[in-house]
């Protein structure tokens, strides 16, 4: 595709050629000059520290100028549109736009405006999708578990109803074929709209965890959340968080992931993020050489 806006879709092929691609990065191999010339723009309308540092150290290790835009800063201010500023960056030149925004569906609308030649990245929109984590979980299950995903089973466990990065996770563990996908959280926090389909689901965590290979941890996201979805929470770290017991239930050489910002001690505590299984800093380190891969076949050429 010409944007990278979901993996919904994606063919296997195209992902793990992506993530091929994405170790090589990992490991060092890449060319400084690759995108030189190109300047790509980090367009966020919300809070990130991973994604847009990782983008920018993406785009500059293969050597592409790099804006970035900050809402908050900028004319949107003074009520300027998201497709106006991109208009105007890109009579500056401006190719690639990596876009995160609020609203469901923003940054496909806006990439159905942009010139020929333009390139937009969704790096997060509403509750919708969130590729290049999706493809950074991958990357980071693959090394760690092999890249046959058919005998694996992975559980997602948290606030799955506003969670972006399990939409893309649930997409690319289904693309890549994985055994037996697991979700676990309260009935409020779980999505009614078939995103789960094909899915084992659970508000019993201790009996979700059994035997499985992965756990993957999300935020609760209370700024998408209407009041009472969960009693407190103390609650919800009772029921859903991921404590050391818990976790001797998954197999005993089961990672744990989380796409962070983490809420330490309610989905996860202190000692299994910070713990032996954790691979939720690789999984970052991961989102450097992910961005490189994804950058590199949307602009290069
Ligand atoms: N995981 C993730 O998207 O983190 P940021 O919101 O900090 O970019």
């Amino acid at each position: 595709p010409r944007h990278l806006l979901t993996l919904d879709g994606l063919p296997r092929d195209a992902l793990n050629a992506l993530l091929v691609r994405a170790q090589a990065f990992a490991e060092g191999h890449y060319d400084r000059r690759a995108l030189d010339g190109i300047a790509v723009c980090t367009l966020f309308f919300e809070p990130s520290t991973r994604t847009r540092m990782s983008f920018t150290l993406a785009a500059q290790r293969l050597g592409a100028d790099t804006l970035n835009f900050d809402a908050s800063t900028s004319s949107t201010r003074k009520g300027e549109t998201a497709l106006d500023t991109v208009k105007n960056l890109e009579a500056m030149g401006v190719r690639g736009f990596v876009v995160r925004h609020q609203e469901d569906g923003a940054v496909a609308a806006l990439a159905s405006q942009v010139n020929d030649g333009t390139v937009l990245v969704n790096a997060g929109d509403g509750r919708s999708a969130h590729p290049t984590q999706g493809l950074l979980d991958m990357l980071t299950l693959r090394q760690a578990k092999g890249a046959d995903f058919s005998t694996r089973k992975v559980l997602i466990v948290g606030d799955v109803k506003h969670s972006r990065v399990a939409r893309s996770d649930l997409q690319a563990l289904r693309t890549l074929g994985t055994g037996e996908i697991r979700v676990c959280g309260p009935a409020s926090l779980l999505p009614q709209d078939g995103t789960l389909q094909g899915c084992t689901v659970s508000d019993d965590l201790d009996a979700a965890l059994e035997g499985v290979d992965a756990v993957m941890m999300l935020r609760l996201q209370r700024e998408r959340m209407e009041e009472g979805l969960v009693a407190s929470l103390d609650d919800y770290h009772r029921d859903f968080g991921l404590t050391a017991t818990r976790l001797t239930r998954a197999a005993p050489d089961a990672i744990v992931m989380h796409p962070g910002p983490i809420n330490r001690g309610v989905e996860i505590t202190d000692e299994v993020a910070d713990g032996p299984q954790s691979l939720i800093l690789r999984q970052v380190s991961n989102g450097v050489a992910v961005r490189m891969a994804v950058l590199e076949a949307l602009l290069k050429g």
